[in-house]
């Protein structure tokens, strides 16, 4: 996959930008505030259709203008060309893929696919599980669209439970005796305990794979004298053998059920989950790493989830590194670079002289940023 041309109308502080980009490596240089992460943040809006900045879709149109647009034109592979256009107004977005509206982020999510890295990514290492939760289930959804059924049903299905929790207990550790309330609830937790175990598999399956992509992808990275980090799905839930997950989920609840009558929520289950970065096999890698370790293995991650596309999707996602070389040492710098060369296309920005220097020769095109305009150098 990669972007043949782009489009940007009152984006940011991009009055109009018109350009077409190469394959390969494209290197965005200039001085900080130039514009640089804008331009990345409006293709990975299209990939998302949100920002990765902001939730507020206003900040995005350009100070006093109406609207912004964003048209691109990008090509797969198998050399299919698609467009998008991407219209944000009134703080509302509309989107179109080949001139139809597209309505749910569903239907669109697997078209267009690229992967993004930025210094505060490192929040995949070192956040709240809630992220590395979304992430998973992210990928999960691109791999597999139907899978929203599941998530939707887990979703819908422990909110009921959750409401009964609280009607059966009315107070912590109170309870009121009523059959009919006890039956829903069973019927309830029944039903979560259906969908959770799937979504528990479907997470250590694709976490098993991520794992076995992302290691010796983090070794090239990290070199073969540095740490070792893998990735290992954890949960209250047994995982082994996942065949049991579901016998285990039940009988996890029911240990859970003194507890839960004073919490009254739910308190197992795989919205409770994590992926652990492991150092060195068995510490976790987010209190024990070094700056430049997480970073490594943040950018190792992302370099994974390309491979997974790569592989499944039969298409390389567009990959950006925003300012994602500050603070690699030089061989990490030079080894980042190699991977990142295997894709078919890569955007990576500096604000740096030096760092540029030290990319240049690696690039396909590098462009000089400033007060909203792009330029080949
Ligand atoms: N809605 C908007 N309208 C106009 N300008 C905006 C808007 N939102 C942000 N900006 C401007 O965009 C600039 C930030 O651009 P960007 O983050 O792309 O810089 P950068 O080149 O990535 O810089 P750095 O090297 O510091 O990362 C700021 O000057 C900011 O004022
Ligand atoms: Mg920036």
């Amino acid at each position: 996959m990669h972007l043949a041309a782009l489009t940007l109308r009152d984006y940011r502080n991009y009055r109009l930008l018109e350009l077409e980009f190469p394959r390969g490596i494209i290197v965005l240089t200039g001085e900080n505030g130039a514009g640089k992460s804008n331009l990345l943040e409006a293709i990975h809006y299209l990939s998302y259709l949100k920002s990765f900045r902001t939730s507020r879709d206003r900040e995005i149109v350009r100070f006093g203008a109406p609207h912004a647009v964003v048209d691109a034109r990008f090509g797969d592979e198998q050399g299919h060309d698609f467009e998008v256009r991407l219209v944000l107004k009134d703080n509302k977005r509309f989107v179109r893929y080949n001139g139809d509206d597209v309505q749910r982020f569903q239907d669109y999510i697997g078209r267009l696919h690229s992967q993004f890295f930025f210094p505060g990514d490192l929040g995949i290492v070192t956040g709240d599980p809630a992220l590395r939760r979304e992430v998973l289930d992210l990928e999960l959804l691109r791999l597999r669209p139907q899978l929203t059924k599941v998530m939707s049903h887990f979703r819908r299905s422990r909110e009921q439970r959750n409401k009964l929790l609280k009607l059966i207990h009315p107070q912590p550790g109170v309870t009121r005796d009523s059959r009919e309330l006890v039956q829903s609830f069973e019927a309830f937790t029944e039903q979560m305990v259906t969908s959770g175990a799937q979504l528990i598999r479907e997470r250590l399956g694709i976490t098993r794979v991520l794992d076995g992509l992302f290691r010796p992808l983090h070794r090239q990275l990290a070199s073969e004298e540095g740490e070792q980090v893998t990735l290992d799905y954890i949960s209250q839930v047994a995982l082994d053998p996942p065949e049991g997950i579901a016998t285990s989920y039940r009988d996890c609840l029911t240990a859970a059920a003194q507890s839960e009558s004073s919490l009254r929520y739910t308190s197992v289950g795989p919205h409770r989950d994590d992926m652990l970065f492991r150092l060195d096999g068995e510490r976790d890698l987010k209190r024990y790493g070094s700056q430049g370790q997480m970073r490594s293995a943040a950018l190792a991650f992302r370099l994974a989830l390309c491979e997974l596309s790569r592989q499944r999707l039969k298409d390389d996602p567009i990959l950006m590194l925003d300012d994602a070389l500050s603070e690699m040492d030089d061989g990490r710098k030079t080894r980042l670079m190699q991977l990142a060369g295997r894709y078919s296309q890569v955007f990576i920005t500096s604000a740096s002289r030096r760092e540029v220097s030290q990319i240049a020769a690696a690039a396909t095109t590098v462009y000089h940023v400033a007060n909203g305009r792009v330029t080949p150098v």
